[in-house]
């Protein structure tokens, strides 16, 4: 059995995540947000980060699989499931759990630009800024980690962990 050893707390993460839907309320003051959580890792994320924009939100799900290995992503992503609504001129903003090479997000993002939204940015809880292999504009970030294995707040490990209340390094 793998230990977790602790990383970001719940009070650091929902204090972050308080931070995050501020920001974004300032940002696009008098207007909509159209949030699109990538599952399943994002669903914690997003619902947390949700119930702190204080503006009209909508929410559309969207589940992708990166074709290759499991532990290094091809970045050319398959869709599983698409979302149930069009982008056609609304304020998009991709929720993601973490950022890693930066090659499913930049798939993801050429696809999700095509349906023509008004605007398109990314909001994600984690980044590991060492291990990017394809630049993607993040507008917001809520934590730049090291190059450790991370699960919690929605994050697996073999499908584990996603129900942790932190953020915790898994040690082998
Ligand atoms: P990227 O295309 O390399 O940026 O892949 C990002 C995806 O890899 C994330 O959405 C996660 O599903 C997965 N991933 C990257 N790092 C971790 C980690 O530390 N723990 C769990 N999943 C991770
Ligand atoms: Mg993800």
């Amino acid at each position: 059995m793998e230990t977790i050893k602790i990383l970001l707390t719940e009070e650091e993460v929902n204090k972050k995540i308080k931070e995050l839907g501020e920001q974004i309320n300032k940002d696009y003051a008098g207007k909509s947000v159209h949030l699109i959580c990538v599952l399943k890792g994002a669903s914690f994320f997003t619902c947390e980060l949700a119930k702190r924009i204080e503006l009209p939100v909508s929410l559309d799900f969207m589940s992708v699989s990166s074709y290759g290995d499991a532990t290094e992503s091809s970045g050319v992503v398959k869709i599983v499931k698409d979302l149930d609504e069009p982008l056609e001129g609304k304020e998009v903003i991709i929720v993601e759990d973490i950022i890693d090479t930066g090659r499913t997000l930049s798939y993801l993002m050429e696809i999700l630009r095509k349906r023509n939204p008004n605007s398109l940015t990314v909001c994600t809880l984690l980044d590991k800024p060492e291990r990017r292999l394809v630049d993607v504009d993040v507008r917001y970030t809520g934590f730049n980690i090291p190059d450790e294995f991370v699960v919690g707040y929605g994050i697996d490990y073999a499908q584990k962990y996603r129900n942790l209340p932190y953020i915790g390094i898994v040690e082998l």
